[in-house]
């Protein structure tokens, strides 16, 4: 049973343990078998980081120095593609459950263009670039993430290889696309040790997340002993969490990795992630060919749907997964 401290709003945080951020695995996607590795990765940590990854590089530029473009304009302007009900522009305020952090941020669909019409207004011809980068960006990391759920799929000897990618594939995909924009922090002194949360400690509810950011650090990952570590940030790369839906599709054999994002102060953090959800009406419940003999499943039953809802109504840093665990006798 994980003990969750109580939800950090805009507070000193414990130290992170910087000697062990090299511990975090590196996957690299050009050789020819990494399906073990992975395994482990999404076993040990929920967490991993992904090189040689296909995502063309000045795709990753562009849409990254037209988010910064637009992060850029007066809160006034930014504030009339706002509030993220649930896609569009938001500031500080995170989810309706009073969690604060030191952001800004613009959470967009990843399938319908129903929230252009609030960027338009303010980028003028330029949202339809924002828009179209925004698309392609999605297509290649969807792609990318297909790849590794598939390489997943394999490595645990699930007979269908697409069990977990035919999901983010579907036409009905819940899945969302988020800009995070960690600004620097007013007269902050680097000496006087404080911590501002920039993102509070959470799961991500979905099946997977692909994040990649600018080089500024500032995310921080729990190992399973409950410590934090920094994770050093790479532009270069993708960093890929499991969510609590894989979670429980493994039937709780993968870890939906807790993070956290601390404000780095004197400079400007962005990150972009995409987090590939499956279709609203889909069962979330493990695969019947990954249960052993007599195994049952650690779960009730539920949708995505109903999960999400769930997920939505309690703060970031509560077990949302702990209301759908069934409670086993002892
Ligand atoms: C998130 C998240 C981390 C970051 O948006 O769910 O964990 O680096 N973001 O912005
Ligand atoms: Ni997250």
């Amino acid at each position: 049973m994980l003990v969750h401290s109580k939800p950090p709003a805009m507070e000193q945080l414990s130290k992170p343990n910087h000697h062990r951020a090299a511990f975090i695995p590196l996957i690299d996607l050009s050789k020819p078998d990494t399906k073990a590795q992975l395994v482990r990765a999404c076993e040990d940590f929920g967490f991993f980081k992904v090189i040689n990854h296909g995502v063309p590089a000045d795709l990753i530029r562009d849409l990254e120095s037209e988010a910064l473009r637009f992060f850029s304009l007066p809160l006034s302007v930014k504030a009339q593609a706002g509030p993220p009900d649930p896609f569009g522009y938001g500031d500080k305020k995170i989810g309706h459950n009073g969690d604060v952090g030191w952001l800004e941020y613009l959470l967009l669909t990843t399938n319908s263009s129903a929230d252009y019409h609030k960027f338009s207004a303010i980028f003028g011809l330029a949202a339809e670039k924002f828009r179209c980068l925004v698309n392609k960006y999605i297509a290649a990391v969807r792609k990318m993430a297909c790849e590794i759920l598939e390489m997943v799929a394999e490595g645990l000897r699930i007979q269908q290889r697409d069990a977990f990618s035919k999901l983010l594939m579907d036409e009905q995909s819940d899945s969302v696309f988020r800009v995070n924009h960690y600004p620097p922090i007013p007269g902050f002194l680097e000496s006087d040790g404080r911590n501002l949360i920039g993102f509070g400690e959470h799961t991500d509810p979905q099946i997977i997340s692909v994040l990649r950011s600018n080089n500024i650090s500032g995310l921080q990952i729990s190992l399973k002993d409950g410590r934090w570590i920094s994770v050093p940030p790479d532009h270069n790369s993708f960093f890929i969490n499991v969510g609590d839906s894989l979670q429980v599709m493994t039937n709780g054999r993968f870890k939906s990795v807790k993070h956290r994002v601390v404000a780095n102060g004197s400079k400007s953090r962005l990150s972009m992630i995409y987090f590939g959800g499956p279709p609203l009406s889909e069962k979330i419940a493990p695969l019947a060919s990954l249960m052993q003999g007599e195994e049952d499943s650690l779960y009730k039953e539920f949708t995505w749907f109903e999960y999400k809802k769930s997920a939505h109504k309690s703060k970031l840093a509560v077990n949302r997964l702990g209301l759908f665990e069934k409670i086993v006798a002892s």
